[in-house]
């Protein structure tokens, strides 16, 4: 036997049936009947349900001790298959009703559920207010174990006098074909950075106050939640074994790529402090991959109208011959001897290397003959200040 699916729909509006957010609930009906779902509304303003006093004794006990039509409601959200929360906009933000039906639910405002349910959120105002109003309903329905799939909002002067009726409808339509397949499918949205900050404050906050908020502990400890945000969420991060010859390989894939093909746009990770010979990436590159990164950090404003072939010779651990051309503001990297370079610059490529990474002092490095430097040594001096780091 298939189960008989049910959305409880929490009105806020003095108005009950007839009013505004009632007809815009009563867009959803049909479209969750289509698919065999039944939609029961509940009008707060029918309901008994008294202030909240703050005494706190829920998030102690668990339950308030005021007996009016609140919990009855609550226990219907909890169980059902999916919830909608609405309210008219009254000054702002959600009605007194709506209000004194949220803050009488403290004792279910830190306890967050594994139910993952599907809801709504509406609100409709006179023309300010009614985003807001439902962004506010549709964080609320965390509090029993819902998420919205999206809000239903319209602007009504008057009863039943909206603002594009038709595409009113339209979009409750859409919404209530989403919720039912929500439903049905059990839909899960990926967690967010908002899940994330409710959670380490929650967490935070039941934890700080356990002597106080002792049903709420209780909770998260019978939940397991304070082992974690994945489990709290249940969703876990992908694991995979980590491999440090694949990170570095692929480091220097995309150092590469960057200098082959994005080196206007993509800026390879510079080193930390400024080097008077000319700057490279940090990670473990050889010097051959350093240089075709260069242009990638090139600094267009700092080289004005320069024109310059800087010529590199290496040797020792890497031998090859590479140059860098600056003209008219852009740097290109090549291989092999240019025919006129401006200046050549002779290393041991681990010399070079080193001092790119500002692990030797490159003046010091060419006094004390590491490496040798023909052409215009000025150009060498100028050579630190053209790349950005
Ligand atoms: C006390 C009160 C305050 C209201 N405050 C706002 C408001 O801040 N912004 C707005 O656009 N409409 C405001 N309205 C208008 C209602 O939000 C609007 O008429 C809505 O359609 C009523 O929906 P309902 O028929 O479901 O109650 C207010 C109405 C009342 C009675």
């Amino acid at each position: 036997m298939t189960k008989h699916l049910k959305v409880i729909a929490i009105n806020g509006s003095p108005h009950s049936q007839g009013g505004n957010t009632s007809i815009m609930t009563q867009m959803i009906a049909p479209w969750l009947a289509k698919e065999d779902i039944e939609l029961e509304e509940i009008f707060l303003a029918d309901q008994m349900i008294e202030f909240c006093v703050g005494c706190g004794l829920c998030i102690e006990k668990g339950t308030c001790w005021r007996r009016d039509d609140h919990a009855r409601i609550v226990d219907q959200a909890l169980q059902a298959d999916g919830l909608i929360l609405a309210s008219p906009v009254y000054f702002g933000h959600v009605t007194a009703q709506m209000k004194v039906f949220i803050d009488r639910s403290l004792a279910y405002g830190h306890k967050p559920r594994g139910t993952w349910k599907p809801g709504l959120a509406i609100s409709a105002s006179a023309g300010k207010g009614e985003t807001a109003t439902a962004d506010y309903l549709a964080g609320l329905l965390g509090v029993c174990g819902t998420f919205a799939v999206g809000n239903l909002t319209a602007i009504a002067v008057g009863p039943g006098k909206f603002m594009g009726k038709d595409l009113v409808e339209a979009r409750a339509a859409d919404l209530a074909t989403d919720l039912a397949r929500a439903i049905k499918e059990k839909r899960r949205y990926p967690a967010t950075d908002r899940d994330l900050a409710s959670y380490l404050f929650m967490g935070d906050l039941v934890k700080r106050q356990k002597e106080f908020m002792r049903d709420d502990y209780r909770h998260w400890q019978a939940a397991d939640f304070f082992d974690g945000f994945e489990k709290y969420m249940d969703q876990y991060f992908t694991k995979q074994p980590y491999n440090e010859d694949m990170r570095k390989q692929w480091i220097k894939d995309l150092i590469a790529q960057a200098a082959g093909h994005g080196a206007d746009r993509v800026r390879p990770v510079m080193p930390k402090r400024p080097n008077p010979v000319g700057t490279a990436p940090s990670s473990e590159v050889s010097c051959q991959e350093l240089l075709k990164a260069m242009p990638g950090g090139f600094n267009k404003m700092a080289a004005g109208d320069l024109k310059a072939v800087f010529q590199f010779k290496m040797n020792g651990t890497e031998n090859f011959d590479a140059y860098l051309t600056i003209a008219d503001g852009r740097c290109s990297y090549s291989e092999g001897m240019h025919a006129s370079p401006d200046v050549t610059i002779k290393s041991p490529a681990q010399v070079w290397l080193a001092i790119s990474r500002g692990e030797m002092d490159g003046k010091a490095a060419f006094m004390s003959g590491k490496y040798q430097v023909e052409g215009d040594l000025s150009l060498l001096m100028k050579l630190g200040s053209l790349f950005n780091r």
